[in-house]
């Protein structure tokens, strides 16, 4: 008896060592970051909506179509979206998953120490923007963030918890969808709030600014010290507020205002937060680049959408097994009415990572990682 636990011992020593040397070098090859948090709309949902009694879903085809394993997860792509980009340039084991995939898991305390997606399709800034239909920013900061933030200090401690997030990267990706439902209301904030806006856009933008400044807040009194903020692409430009050529004026003026007024949110933030560091991309000045000069940018259509149905820009309804596929998905700009192919998402987060300023600021998303604190 004693000789047979003795021979199972022995034998399962060097699995031990092996595996002790793997930790210890995965240990010293590790992440550039110990974990990514993601907050925001569906640029970066990798599922979350699945979880939800909405119309904002995405895990059907043709979504998915260039996914591993040609599987529609959730994410409104037709492969990977920029979380999954950024997940590798950090060199992490792998995208975080979505928080309402493992928030009821057993090992659910193990995972928030790699990272948790809360982004949900539809979010916006405004905890009214399609309503009932999301998991609202505030709600993924408040609910969500906040549980696992408490999951950590219970683990780690306060001091070690604490740590552990000031070397984490957090994405943030919202403000889009306010933008888009004050231009061009969504049939679920149509049936929801039926009044036109009473703001005039420049108030909206500056409303939408106040919020985003106060929830940025949030998230820095819970932990966040190193944050990834993604701006609002030239929404005019997205296939669905086309019209026969040109881009909508008034959503790109209103992107871009919104950009300049986070900017200036950020810029105060770090004053105020000495500690807080961040990295700002806007996304508009790579894709108008790519709208201007679509050949040297690798593309061929840049206005339309690659899976949709309807209207100039195959764009009148979202992507479904019901919709029109175009034939080449590497050469389109956009996957369906208003989210961008997989190679945009992968060439805009080398950018962001890698890139410089006007395109990313004060600092690239590598930089941001590297900076000591
Ligand atoms: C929604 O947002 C408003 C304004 O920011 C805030 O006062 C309110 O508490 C929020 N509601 C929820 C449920 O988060
Ligand atoms: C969240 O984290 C912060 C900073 O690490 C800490 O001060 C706070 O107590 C935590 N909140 C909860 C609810 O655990
Ligand atoms: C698809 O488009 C890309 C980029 O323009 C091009 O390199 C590739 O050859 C095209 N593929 C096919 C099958 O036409």
């Amino acid at each position: 008896m004693g000789s047979r636990i003795g021979m199972v011992v022995s034998r399962g020593l060097p699995c031990v060592l092996l595996l002790l040397a793997c930790c210890w070098l995965c240990e010293a090859g590790a992440g550039l970051a110990p974990a990514l948090y993601v907050l925001g709309d569906s640029q970066a949902d990798a599922g979350t909506n699945n979880h939800l009694v909405t119309v904002l879903r995405a895990d059907h085809p043709h979504n998915g179509v260039d996914y591993p394993g040609c599987k529609a997860t959730g994410r409104f792509s037709n492969g990977k979206n920029f979380v999954d980009f950024l997940a590798e340039h950090l060199k992490l084991p792998s995208s975080p998953p979505p928080y309402l995939s493992i928030c009821n898991a057993p090992s659910s305390n193990s995972i928030y120490l790699t990272g948790v997606n809360f982004a949900s399709g539809g979010a916006g800034v405004s905890n009214q923007t399609n309503q009932g239909q999301c998991i609202s920013f505030d709600h993924q900061i408040d609910h969500h963030f906040s549980k696992v933030n408490a999951s950590l200090v219970q683990q780690l401690g306060q001091a070690q918890a604490s740590a552990h997030l000031s070397r984490s990267i957090f994405a943030v990706a919202i403000g889009g969808n306010d933008i888009l439902n004050y231009v061009r209301p969504s049939l679920v904030n149509q049936v929801l709030s039926p009044c036109p806006p009473t703001q005039s856009p420049d108030e909206f933008v500056a409303s939408l600014a106040l919020s985003l400044q106060d929830q940025l807040q949030r998230l820095y009194k819970l932990g966040m010290r190193r944050m990834f903020i993604i701006g609002a692409a030239p929404l005019g430009c997205c296939p669905v507020l086309r019209g026969k050529e040109e881009c909508d004026a008034l959503a790109n003026y209103m992107s871009s205002q919104y950009n300049i007024k986070v900017a200036s949110l950020l810029r105060d933030m770090s004053d105020k937060y000495p500690d807080m560091l961040y990295s700002l991309f806007d996304p508009s000045i790579a894709m108008l680049d790519y709208f201007q000069r679509p050949e040297a940018n690798g593309y061929s259509v840049v206005d339309a959408a690659c899976c949709g149905l309807g209207g100039e820009k195959n764009a009148m309804f979202s992507c479904t097994p019901a919709s029109s596929l175009c034939n080449n998905r590497t050469n389109h700009v956009f996957w369906d009415f208003v989210h961008p192919t997989e190679i945009t998402a992968q060439k805009l987060t080398a950018v962001a990572f890698h890139g410089s300023a006007p395109f990313v600021t004060p600092r690239n998303v590598g930089q941001l990682c590297d900076t000591a604190m």
